[in-house]
């Protein structure tokens, strides 16, 4: 039957202390002067890339390699510390929407039956992040959902939408919206009751993760279920460009706005006999308003009215919650993860970032699972992240203060494997401030520094990769790589993550002698990662788990 038991790797030790370094938005790519990794005092990440060409290669960390439905997908967070934990490819959030969708099998699941309960009277509420960046929703998508529920019997039907400029161009929202209204007009011909109601940049409303800031959550909640916010527009194109040019907001951070009609009344509160999708499928930013939306015991804000509506994710956001309990599309079903199988052999375990990217180094890691596996063997430090602030003011972030949690945790040698994420590179990268990502790469590689001399000093091992491209590039290109210049001649800056690989290197005086990347596995990317550190703690990887990059040579 099966067993947790790891075979003994024939040839590498146990017992060793492993530094595992995750580098958030830290792609290779050629350098010029907008790539910020390139341009930023990065002595220690240069010396490993510069050093033995056995011990550096690159990783791909979008697309297939990820389980994303295309290789135009870029790679994420999410889908990257998935592959980087499980050791396994799965298809992504992304592509069992698309599957969902296409074959129909939305329509007839348990999800889309229960908020189809609400069609004959109420009104159906779609939430969500409105772009073709894919990595927490798509519009195509959004656009089949809306066709489908009406041909399913929804009579009248209010979007709320969340402008992206995050994973897409800031400025591309007007398009956006422009192009939802279109299809909303088309369906109002039909003769379904369908409008946009309210409506707001992501990291200002709604989209909050790992509970940094519940008033973002607030802010969405007032204006989609209050039918309240400091702005009033009869459309969302107006709203839009109104708002981005009269506060000078970003498409990210537009203030919350609602739709009213010529009474000036909010045309979309949410109220009781509802039914409400949010139709984003990658949990961390949906954690929260699925808590709110569900739960009836609620004290993170004030809520004023706490209607009964049915309400169901595109996916369910978290597992172990069973948040929330009815969804259109089931989620991946990650298990035997590398962190379960180390802590079942004796590994014990460390893990660290600071609040935006706590999830990513534990829920993510661990296959979309919360909490501990054995927490006798394991501890898990957040750090509390700024908030109220863009990251470009502070872009050194708490770097110093995660490597030097990192560094205690080595010394203690009390832990097998300390793991961190250091978010400067993708956290700045994403504000578009170029001067700020520099600072932010010079203070991800002042805190890997950190952590290589703890492992040094304790003869380890460490393993230092990357989730996704970000920071190395910060332009938009053309087809030959040309920066590509908006009506204004400026640069388009490129505020989201890359189709880049991602470096990783290991080292340290723990390495055994003869420790090398294999040059067998040249596609080899993200899930390569898991097989590779098992070998390193001195155990084989499961059989179905993706090949080691390493090997070893007698020498
Ligand atoms: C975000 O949620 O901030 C971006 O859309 C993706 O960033 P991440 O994948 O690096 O978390
Ligand atoms: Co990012």
């Amino acid at each position: 039957g099966f067993s947790w038991k790891l075979p003994d790797h024939p040839k590498l030790p146990k017992g060793k202390i492993l530094g595992m370094v995750v580098l958030d938005g830290w792609g290779e790519a050629h350098p010029d002067q907008y790539n910020c990794i390139h341009v930023a005092d990065t002595p220690t990440m240069d010396s490993l890339k510069k050093g033995a060409p056995e011990k550096w290669r690159l990783v791909k960390a979008h697309g297939s390699a990820v389980g994303l439905p295309t290789e135009d997908d870029m790679g994420n967070s999410e889908v990257g510390h998935n592959a980087l934990g499980a050791g396994r490819i799965y298809a992504q959030g992304a592509k069992l929407v698309d599957f969902g969708l296409a074959s129909g099998k939305i329509y007839e699941g348990e999800g889309f039956k229960y908020i189809k309960e609400c069609f004959e009277t109420g009104t159906l509420h779609l939430i969500g992040l409105l772009s073709d960046g894919g990595v927490h929703s798509r519009i195509d998508q959004l656009q089949l959902l809306l066709k489908g529920a009406s041909e399913n019997g929804a009579k009248r039907i209010r979007v709320h939408i969340l402008t992206d400029g995050r994973d897409v161009l800031d400025g591309s929202s007007v398009g956006f919206v422009e192009t939802l209204e279109n299809d909303l007009a088309k369906l109002r011909e039909k003769g379904v009751d369908a409008q946009i109601a309210s409506g707001g940049g992501r990291m200002y409303v709604t989209m909050d993760r790992y509970e940094n800031d519940w008033e973002v959550v607030k802010r969405g909640w007032d204006a989609q279920v209050l039918g309240e916010a400091p702005y009033k527009f009869r459309s969302a194109v107006e709203a839009v460009k109104k708002l981005r040019e009269d506060t000078k907001a970003s498409d990210q951070y537009i203030p919350p706005f609602v739709i009213v009609d010529e009474n000036g009344k909010p045309v979309g509160p949410i109220v009781d006999g509802d039914a409400v999708v949010t139709f984003n499928f990658r949990a961390d930013r949906m954690v929260m308003i699925a808590k709110s939306l569900e739960y009836e015991d609620f004290d993170k804000f004030d809520r004023v009215r706490f209607p009964k509506i049915h309400y169901a994710g595109m996916l369910q956001y978290d597992g172990e919650l069973k948040l929330p309990s009815h969804y259109l599309v089931s989620p991946p079903e990650i298990e035997r993860t590398s962190g379960e199988y180390l802590v079942h052999n004796g590994v014990r375990t460390f893990a660290c970032s600071e609040t935006v990217k706590f999830g990513h180094v534990t829920f993510f890691w661990n296959g979309n699972r919360s909490g501990y596996f054995d927490p006798s063997m394991e501890e898990y430090v957040e750090i509390p992240s700024d908030s109220g602030i863009t990251f470009n003011v502070k872009p050194k972030m708490k770097a110093v203060e995660i490597a030097e949690k990192a560094r205690d945790a080595i010394l203690s040698r009390k832990f097998h494997q300390v793991r961190v994420n250091l978010p400067n590179g993708d956290m700045v990268g994403h504000t578009g401030d170029i001067e700020a990502t520099i600072v932010a790469c010079k203070a991800a590689d002042e805190a890997v520094k950190i952590i290589l001399d703890a492992i040094e000093q304790v003869g380890g091992i460490y393993v230092v990769t990357a989730d996704h491209g970000n920071a190395e590039d910060m332009v938009k290109r053309n087809k030959s790589g040309q920066p590509l210049l908006d009506k204004a001649g400026k640069i388009q800056i490129l505020t989201s993550h890359t189709l880049q690989p991602v470096p990783i290197a290991i080292g340290g005086p723990g390495l055994a002698a003869g420790v090398r990347f294999r040059n067998d596995v040249p596609g080899g990317g993200l899930a390569n990662v898991a097989a590779t550190v098992m070998n390193l703690h001195g155990f084989e990887a499961p059989s179905d788990y993706e090949p080691t990059l390493i090997e070893v040579i007698d020498n």
